[in-house]
């Protein structure tokens, strides 16, 4: 019983621990995400010498103006051009409603560091009409716009 009780104990912890870590509860619309860019938001495989993908935490091209720049890049990808990463940015708008990836950016706009302002549905459905299914964007050309 005595074991059973300290047990709990740790797990207690862990959880409590583990929640005061995360700033907001990431929404489910960020597991699409996840899988590739960390819980953390640092990028999974982050310090080993060929990451899954970048970290979102601190990204220019998440935080960037109104969030124009980040949407372009969930709904047309990031053509590979190099082996810096394993994973592949695809083309994830489909993926989604306006209102979810509203949800998603404004969470990752706002997490892990970052402090850029919310996206709402209604921008994204704009963005969606100018962006879905277009050619992936280079890197070069999305680094780029942010000036
Ligand atoms: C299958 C893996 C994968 C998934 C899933 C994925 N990404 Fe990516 N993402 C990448 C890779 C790889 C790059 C880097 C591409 C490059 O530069 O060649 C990237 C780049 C980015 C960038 C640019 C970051 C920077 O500063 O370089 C943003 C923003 C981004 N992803 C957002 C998202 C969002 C939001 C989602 C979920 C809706 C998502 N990604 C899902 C692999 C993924």
């Amino acid at each position: 019983m005595k074991k059973l009780t300290a047990s709990f104990l740790v797990i207690t912890t862990l959880l409590s621990a583990a929640a005061s870590q995360a700033q907001t509860p990431a929404p489910a619309s960020f597991m699409l995400c996840m899988a590739c860019h960390g819980m953390d938001g640092k990028g999974m495989g982050a310090g080993t010498p060929t990451p899954m993908a970048p970290a979102l935490a601190g990204s220019k091209l998440a935080a960037f103006g109104d969030g124009e720049v980040m949407a372009s890049i969930v709904f047309t990808g990031i053509e590979k051009q190099d082996a810096k990463f394993v994973g592949i940015m695809a083309p994830l708008g489909p993926a989604m409603t306006d209102a979810q990836m509203a949800e998603v950016l404004t969470y990752v706009r706002s997490s892990f560091g970052n402090s850029a302002p919310a996206v709402t549905a209604d921008q994204i459905k704009g963005w969606r009409e100018k962006y879905n299914g277009k050619p992936m964007q280079k890197r070069a050309d999305l680094e780029a716009r942010l000036k």
